[in-house]
């Protein structure tokens, strides 16, 4: 029977208490108050469970908690029981040290499917991580179905070839690569994450990183400019024309993103835009504040802190964390989510079978041992990992970059930072939180190394 000491991630307070509760437990559910947002307090007796909970979201964490407490078993898909279990008693209470706990995975360099999204939310939720920064569009892909603009899709949506690797040459894999969310898939993704209290973030990145839709509609572009969908990872000089045109083009398109995802953040982007113009600059600001009228704050990564005028945005912090800094003086939300830091698909070991080794080494001690809030800043909304995918060509390369690395984040972005011990967390995780993942059928990368299929012999990285 697993203990409270087992618990991924540590909670804010466990007591334990003589004596056993035969599990499945009857689970009597209170709303409080009291307790912070998010919070729950778990009060396990020999003859039932009390989940006292904040709100819907720690009532959902009150009860994956308790999925630790009853065994691995309880992570697999049906039950395999037979006989009874019994979770230990006591009382535990909890509640999350950031209001953002995210993950940003990028569909649009690699298109993951509905149900492999649907997954991916599952896991999320498990780990008690709360928003899902879904990146739709980019040069290599546009995801998302707008029905007036049907070419973003049948020509967006899918691109002749693909880059394998990192090498500068010119090889492709000569094989067709696509896939879109039509608006119901993204209805029912929303839907499926709402109830498991994560909130989906949708990103459309403007003014650069648009090729695809560039592709589908050359005018958006600038003149002389008529790209094809890229099958080339890197920055893309094809950038959007800012002209009155695109903007409303682009109004449109947020618009149709508004009725689709409730979040109150939505992301435009605003990152790498190669010999960006101060109408480049005040296309985004128009947009930003197009969301704003709409009831919407948007979301932007860092570089957009050049720009003047903004409305009061949530500022993604990837470049270092004196931009998170620089974003709350200007009196925008702090996400914390430096590429030195947590981008997942970063080596994790300098090991010579590491499959498609590039960016940053981030070891799992490396990312156990982040602490998102910089030195000088006390208020933040929070932090978030990223999952770009230009070397993750599937659901199982996935899997092996994210975990266990966002177990390790999960605690980072839930757990007070006191007494936190790497010499701690790892048995934790192995003895106990792995088996977890091996239930839900998670293929992560073993402590000691790939195993042989999870190799990439052959297929040039790009350390840094
Ligand atoms: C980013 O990594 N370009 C946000």
């Amino acid at each position: 029977m697993p203990d409270f000491d087992t618990l991924l991630p540590r909670p804010a307070a466990a007591i334990r208490a003589d004596g056993e509760c035969a599990w499945p437990a009857e689970v009597t559910v209170r709303t409080s108050a009291d307790l912070p947002a998010e919070g729950y307090r778990l009060e396990i007796e020999p003859d039932g469970v009390t989940l006292h909970a904040a709100d819907a979201a720690g009532e959902f964490y009150g009860r994956q908690t308790l999925r630790q407490l009853a065994g691995p078993a309880e992570f697999r898909a049906a039950s395999i029981h037979t006989g009874q279990s019994t979770v230990p008693c006591g009382v535990i209470a909890d509640h999350p040290r950031f209001g953002w706990r995210g993950c940003l995975l990028d569909v649009a360099r690699n298109f993951r499917t509905k149900a492999e999204v649907l997954r991916f939310v599952d896991l999320l939720a498990a780990h008690k991580l709360n928003v899902l920064n879904l990146h739709l569009t980019d040069d290599q892909g546009w995801r998302v179905e707008i029905p007036a603009y049907p070419r973003l899709t049948e020509v967006g949506s899918w691109r002749a070839s693909s880059m394998v690797g990192r090498h500068d040459g010119p090889e492709r894999d000569g094989r067709p690569h696509g896939g879109f969310y039509t608006v119901d898939d993204l209805r029912e993704i929303v839907a499926y994450a709402a109830e498991r209290a994560v909130t989906v973030v949708p990103e459309i990145d403007i003014p650069g990183h648009a090729r695809a839709a560039i592709a589908a509609y050359p005018d958006l572009g600038l003149a002389g400019d008529n790209p094809q969908v890229w099958n080339s990872w890197g920055i893309s000089t094809s950038l959007l024309n800012p002209t009155e045109s695109t903007l409303d083009f682009f109004r449109a398109v947020f618009d149709q993103l508004l009725d689709i995802f409730p979040s109150p953040v939505i992301a435009l982007g605003g990152d790498e835009v190669p010999g960006a113009t101060g109408e480049h600059g005040e296309f985004v600001r128009l947009l930003a504040e197009h969301l704003a009228t709409r009831g919407r704050r948007a979301m932007g990564w860092d570089e957009v802190l050049d720009i003047e005028g903004l409305p009061p945005m949530v500022i993604g912090a990837w470049q270092e964390a004196a931009a998170g800094i620089r974003a709350a003086d200007a009196g925008h939300d702090v996400v914390m989510c430096p590429e030195e830091s947590v981008y997942l698909d970063h080596r994790q070991s300098d090991h010579p079978d590491e499959p498609i080794p590039v960016g940053y080494l981030h070891t799992l001690e490396d990312i156990y041992a982040y602490d998102p809030i910089p030195g000088e800043l006390t208020e933040m909304l929070g932090t978030q990992a990223q999952v770009w995918t230009e070397h993750l060509d599937s659901a199982r390369r996935v899997d092996y970059a994210v975990f266990p690395r966002l177990c390790a984040f999960a605690e980072v972005a839930w757990s007070a930072p006191e007494g936190r011990d790497f010499a701690e967390f790892l048995p934790r995780l192995r003895d106990h939180h792995l088996p977890r993942l091996d239930a839900l059928g998670v293929e992560y990368r073993p402590l000691d190394g790939p195993r042989p299929w999870q190799t990439r012999p052959g297929v040039p990285g790009r350390p840094r």
